[in-house]
């Protein structure tokens, strides 16, 4: 309110802007919470080939102008309600407590054990959808703008190490704490702040310019070595099961490791995990390119075949 006052008195135009920012500004503060879904789908939609960005283009509804981004968070607002209530289990893995490693047999299904029913499962089933995509948007079985969301949503998903985590503390959503002053649980520390507080400390609040430092870091930066072999996918099922390994992998060793339900995670926890999640960022946004270059590409019936 002082701050307020202190703009209006400054001069009429100054208020006008003030209001005017206010009003542009609303939508994007909503969607931070979402802000590793929007990356992972720009970093993505920002190597596409020709190909696969004008089928990606024909899904989109109009009103999002093209931009992929702007409903990567889709399938996360519309999972409770009553139609889409069987997307709810697509969105993480619960393998068992303390286990370390991902069997897709085991862990893959839902909680009353319906099996493909997880996050691996479903994305293999939305890339099959697509590769359905014939230039057209209706498909008599599918609707691949849905496949098309719900695939680069759930790639954000398998990459963020605590959706695949343990069963009994939900990946983490039971275990709670502190993130420096405020409450919060390690489910959320890794979904959101240490990407807020990355933000905020080294990028003056800007994801666009933390998007670009993680694009910068694999086109020639210090993962650029490594990143032709985050492409290497020969078959979607081993694909996918790596995925979801390296995540249960890294909540166990990065994740979970010296945590305790109560305690005050800070800055020890922030610098040593932050450069697994923006890793785990940049690997989402390069796959879901590799795959939607596949599937909207050629070359895509070789990769399906073995699905
Ligand atoms: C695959 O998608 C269809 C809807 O197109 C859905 O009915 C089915 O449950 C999905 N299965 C998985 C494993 O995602
Ligand atoms: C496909 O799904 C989108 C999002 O739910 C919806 O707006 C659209 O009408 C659907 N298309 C068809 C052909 O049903
Ligand atoms: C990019 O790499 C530099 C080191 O070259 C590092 O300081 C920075 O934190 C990295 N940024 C991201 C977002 O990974």
């Amino acid at each position: 309110m002082m701050e307020f006052r202190g703009r209006l008195r400054l001069s009429p135009l100054c208020f006008v802007l003030f209001v005017c920012f206010a009003f542009i500004s609303e939508p994007g503060v909503q969607a931070w919470s979402k802000e590793g879904h929007v990356m992972t789908c720009r970093i993505a939609q920002n190597l596409l080939k020709p190909e696969a960005a004008h089928a990606v283009q024909m899904l989109l509804p109009d009103y999002v102008n093209g931009d992929l981004s702007a409903l990567c968070t889709w399938p996360d607002q519309i999972r409770h309600w009553y139609k889409y209530q069987w997307t709810s289990s697509l969105h993480f893995i619960d393998t068992p407590d303390q286990a370390c490693t991902f069997e897709y047999k085991r862990d893959c299904h839902d909680p009353k054990g319906t099996k493909d029913m997880c996050v691996a499962g479903a994305i293999q089933n939305f890339t099959s959808q697509l590769s359905h995509f014939r230039g057209g948007t209706s498909d008599r079985r599918y609707n691949l703008t849905e496949a098309l969301l719900f695939l680069s949503h759930f790639m954000g998903d398998i990459h963020q190490p605590l959706h695949v985590g343990f069963t009994s503390d939900e990946g983490g959503n039971t275990i709670d704490l502190r993130w420096f002053r405020h409450k919060s649980n390690l489910h959320h520390v890794w979904d959101r702040e240490i990407i807020l507080t990355a933000a905020a400390d080294y990028y003056e609040k800007d994801m666009d310019l933390l998007q670009k430092d993680i694009e910068g870091n694999f086109t020639d930066g210090i993962w650029s070595d490594d990143f032709a072999s985050w492409e290497d996918c020969d078959d979607l099922f081993p694909c996918v099961n790596k995925f979801a390994a390296e995540s249960i992998n890294l909540a166990c060793k990065w994740g979970y490791k010296g945590v305790e339900s109560g305690q005050t995670l800070a800055d020890d926890y922030f610098n040593s995990r932050l450069p697994i999640v923006t890793k785990r960022i940049a690997q989402g946004g390069v796959r879901l390119s590799m795959l939607l270059n596949r599937v909207f590409g050629d070359s895509h019936e070789d990769m399906i075949a073995a699905t």
